[in-house]
């Protein structure tokens, strides 16, 4: 089991003037005037279907970039049949080419995909450079790399033996074949899906988000260049009704590994149920889903740090990580001056299009989240128990703009309090010092997602507390920082309650997810 170790790939800076940030530009200016026609991949090849729909970047919704081709329900029958065709010779490669495999797609994604790869993810996806480069390079390299690292750990995992009896457990893939589901709002996730579970020897139908096609055809163009064989990755577009409907009837489906909402992960759920009788294997189910994450201060809290968790935790990458902090609640003594701290934090936010490096916010995904959050930051304009401290302004003329946004809140069970948004928009409500225990409390009752969260205290025994008693309210949970950055590698990552299955992605609790172990006993 000797594989290299995996190691997080640095995150590149790109200061002004530098190669590399020219690199990225110029490939961002190329797929900016050009016009991409994006196929399905089916069995090794390009699928065109003819019917299209129009990409646009999400900073410049008029402008269109390219084109994708949906899929009929022919084609997702066809990726099915020609993923279990592809199965038998994929599952019998011995590991050490599979893992060759994703260790060269993390090599081509770390050299000479880099800038193409933080081109699509800020152009088609609207991040930043620096949030193209955390996600789209480095997280996705670190995923194809750890994973690796963790199957062979998995590996080495044996049961004891003697010298008459040699047991020996054998990681074999799923039967049938696996389906991947992936967000927008990670190149990352929706690269990490679907190799996953190639990796360990499965083969996979994925369905990217339509608002994530430009980068996915990257990914792809990544992997088939790494050497995954035709069939064992078919990536299909377009109804998502259509293609989970055909994928889930199918008696050979066997995983779901999904990370999107919530509603439609449990819609799916429920489908695979009804289904039951019809699959030849019990289907594993995997799924990431939405949050409503939270940010506790004490009284003894530094209060610049607090301001820093709330406006870094809440407005980078536009809110739309499911880790951001969408929820605060502040101790009364330190209130005013993590107040002033955010509101200059967030005064000196530059928003606008990725194509201008220096900007920290662009715009959301697409108008459907721009009129939700705008919805939701009218209301709270018009409701005397919420008032917007900084930001609150809205603009969809040229792109999908919302104002990074403060809303304070004498209602803790306000509905921005509790909904999730997945924007840029935090709640704050401020508690009396006294009511620290009584806060946590009710940052537990009001806990429906469970996925990430932060307390900050100087106190030890105010942290000891809220460890306790916010024990099911975060899968990932910090101390003394915000709740988001999770590091592959170094915080495996998810949540419990309505976030999701939490089995931790980029970890060996995922990949053991994806297989099916056959046990051997020889006796001599
Ligand atoms: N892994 C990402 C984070 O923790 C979602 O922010």
């Amino acid at each position: 089991f000797n594989v290299p170790i995996a190691v997080n790939e640095p995150v590149r800076a790109y200061e002004p003037g530098c190669e590399h940030r020219e690199a990225i530009s110029k490939a961002y200016q190329e797929m900016y005037s050009s016009v991409l026609d994006v196929p399905m991949y089916i069995n090794g090849k390009d699928v065109k279907t003819g019917d299209t729909k129009p990409m646009s970047p999400p900073h410049d919704h008029q402008h269109v970039v390219g084109h994708y081709h949906l899929a009929k329900k022919s084609h997702v029958e066809e990726a099915i049949s020609t993923a279990l065709e592809a199965r038998e010779s994929w599952a019998n490669t011995p590991w050490e080419h599979r893992a060759g495999i994703f260790l060269k797609a993390a090599e081509l994604i770390a050299g000479p995909y880099r800038a193409r790869i933080n081109a699509a993810t800020m152009m088609a996806q609207s991040k930043t450079i620096h949030q193209a480069e955390i996600d789209a390079a480095c997280e996705l390299i670190d995923f194809l790399r750890f994973n690796v690292q963790y199957m062979t750990d998995m590996y080495h995992e044996q049961p004891e033996s003697t010298s008459g009896a040699w047991n020996r457990l054998e990681y074999r893939p799923l039967e049938g074949f696996t389906y991947a589901v992936s967000p927008f709002n990670f190149t990352a996730i929706a690269g990490n899906l679907p190799s996953c579970m190639a990796l360990m020897g499965n083969v996979v139908v994925w369905k990217p988000s339509d608002s994530q096609v430009y980068s996915a055809k990257v990914i792809m163009d990544v992997f088939e260049e790494a050497g995954v064989p035709a069939g064992v990755i078919n990536v299909v577009f377009g109804d998502p009704k259509m293609i989970t409907d055909t994928v889930l009837s199918s008696p050979d489906f066997s995983g779901l590994h999904f990370t999107g909402s919530t509603y439609i992960f449990k819609e799916l759920w429920k489908q695979i149920g009804n289904n039951i009788h019809n699959y030849k294997t019990y289907p594993k189910i995997v799924g990431e889903t939405g949050g409503k994450d939270f940010i506790v201060a004490h009284k003894t809290a530094n209060p610049i740090q607090v301001a820093t968790a709330i406006s870094r935790g809440a407005f980078e990458f536009q809110g739309q990580k499911c880790s951001a902090a969408s929820r605060a609640y502040i101790s009364k003594s330190i209130w005013s001056e993590v107040k002033a701290q955010v509101i200059e934090d967030v005064k000196s936010f530059k928003m606008g299009s990725p194509a201008d490096m220096e900007n920290f916010i662009t715009a959301v995904i697409h108008e459907a989240s721009f009129d939700k959050l705008a919805k939701y930051i009218d209301q709270a304009k018009k409701d005397k128990k919420a008032e917007i401290i900084v930001g609150g302004n809205y603009d969809k003329s040229k792109g999908y703009f919302i104002e990074p946004t403060v809303i304070v809140t004498e209602d803790p069970k306000y509905t921005t309090m509790c909904d999730e948004l997945f924007g840029p928009v935090i709640t704050i409500y401020v508690f009396e010092d006294k009511d620290y225990s009584k806060t946590l409390k009710l940052v537990d009752e009001t806990s429906e997602y469970a996925l990430t969260g932060a307390i900050l205290a100087q106190d030890r025994y105010a942290i000891v507390e809220a460890t306790k008693a916010l024990q099911n309210c975060a899968g990932n949970f910090y101390i003394n920082d915000k709740p988001t950055g999770a590091v592959v590698g170094q915080q495996p990552f998810g949540g419990a309650r309505s976030s999701g299955t939490n089995d931790k992605a980029g970890s060996i609790l995922n990949l053991q997810r994806w297989v099916s172990p056959r046990m051997i006993k020889e006796t001599f």
